[in-house]
């Protein structure tokens, strides 16, 4: 059974007779970042914040128990679920998403950091093929060089030290502060080359040299500062994070999970591929070895049969008794506004497998002034994205056996 919080929610009024609770509250805090300093490392396109998988993980699930997101992104519920004692699981189409998961549920130390960063040979010449044009206008050719130095080691030996220097590296690619490599540039997402001249142009700027190894050194005093119990890493031990799409879960057991939180994309709001082109480069990542199976719907009647075949693939790895939130907004069409909640526990209620099923144990929107969420999609009519979040939980319940049937009929 959910676990009562202490909350103030209310029954939406707006909502039709649809059978089940719709409550209204403000779930979470709207300040931002409150949580441990580590989920704040990296940027990551459509990320919700920590505060949703924290209120979903205890309302939801014992200590101990497995807790999947199948569209992982940054790793915001797998790492929220180690530090609430839980294992994670965690799968994604985009590799970039499965290194900033996978780095961020293995935090190394500052000091293996620095020893690590000491051993780069940053000086070391470069080619400066690929640079002009594509690169020059965020590097100064110099930082260019210390970071291909660094790309070079981190691609040639992807143990967890490297891999934490490689998510730090990539929170600092871009963005608006001299703490970024590049020049003043735009810090959610990676703008195309010539987007940067243009803004070089009219701010008068070009990029100034920007030492690699003291920006990764203090954001890693930054990510790390809140510190990790034991209790983190023997959960951490057993976590199972891959590439894979969220409709076949590849190597997750049928029955294994306790709960899912997640947040599917939604229609074709953000491009997780070309927003995030300088990661991919850095990462040494081919967008087209993946591009094709990441999930851009732009119609509704699309959405609804991609996120029925991913209940379908919830339902066959959940528990008997397990929970799935299903984290969505609200979407603007041609036909009107959309509550993406609907058709998820519309889809869900026509779900059935042999021996489980989906009920609708309630849905929750989180009603905020203001959202990170919002922010980031750049709300500002309501057509262009999400302004609440809408929380579909789903409670996986066992179907009675025929025998047991017929036992009761039989009486
Ligand atoms: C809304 S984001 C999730 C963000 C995540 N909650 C976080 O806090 O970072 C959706 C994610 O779904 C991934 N994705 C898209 N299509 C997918 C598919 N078919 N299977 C698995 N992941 C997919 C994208 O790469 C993206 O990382």
């Amino acid at each position: 059974m959910a676990k009562s919080q202490s909350l103030k929610l209310v029954q939406d009024k707006t909502a039709a007779d649809c059978g089940y609770k719709r409550l209204v509250g403000e779930l979470w805090t709207a300040q931002q970042r409150q949580m441990h300093s580590l989920h704040y490392s990296v940027s990551y396109r459509g990320s919700f914040k920590p505060e949703l998988p924290d209120f979903c993980i205890k309302r939801y699930s014992e200590k101990g128990a497995v807790v999947l997101d199948p569209f992982s992104g940054r790793g915001t519920t797998a790492l929220q679920a180690n530090l609430l004692g839980r294992v994670a699981w965690a799968r994604d189409v985009n590799p970039l998403a499965v290194l900033m998961t996978r780095a961020k549920t293995n935090p190394v130390g500052l000091d293996e950091i620095v020893l690590r960063l000491n051993e780069v040979d940053f000086a070391r010449p470069v080619s400066l093929k690929g640079y002009a044009g594509r690169l020059s206008p965020f590097y100064h050719p110099d930082t260019y060089r210390e970071l291909l130095n660094l790309r070079t080691h981190i691609i040639r030996k992807r143990d967890r030290i490297n891999s934490f220097i490689e998510l730090l590296a990539l929170s600092r690619l871009h963005g608006h502060s001299p703490g970024f490599f590049s020049v003043y540039s735009f810090p959610q997402i990676s703008i195309p080359p010539e987007r940067q001249e243009l803004i070089n142009r009219k701010r008068r700027q070009s990029p100034d040299y920007r030492p690699v190894a003291p920006r990764v050194i203090k954001k890693a005093a930054q990510a790390l500062r809140d510190g990790f119990s034991s209790d983190f890493f023997s959960v951490s031990s057993a976590n199972d994070i891959d590439i894979g799409d969220a409709r076949e879960l590849p190597g997750i057991p049928s029955s294994s999970v306790d709960l899912v939180v997640t947040s599917p994309p939604f229609l074709d709001k953000v491009d997780y591929l070309t927003d995030n082109w300088l990661e991919l480069w850095f990462s040494g990542i081919d967008m087209r070895a993946f591009g094709d199976q990441v999930i851009m719907c732009s119609a509704l009647d699309e959405w609804r049969l991609f996120i029925s075949d991913v209940l379908k693939g919830m339902l066959r790895v959940l528990k008997p008794r397990g929970y799935a939130v299903v984290e969505v907004g609200e979407v603007e069409t041609n036909g009107g506004t959309t509550n993406l909640d609907e058709i998820v526990a519309e889809e869900a209620s026509k779900l059935s497998s042999p021996d489980k099923r989906f009920v609708v144990e309630e849905v929750l929107v989180n009603q905020q002034q203001f959202t990170k969420l919002a922010n980031c999609f750049k709300v500002d009519n309501n057509r262009k994205g999400t302004n609440t979040n809408r929380l579909v939980v789903l409670k996986c319940v066992p179907k009675k056996s025929r025998q047991r049937r017929s036992r009761n009929q039989a009486r």
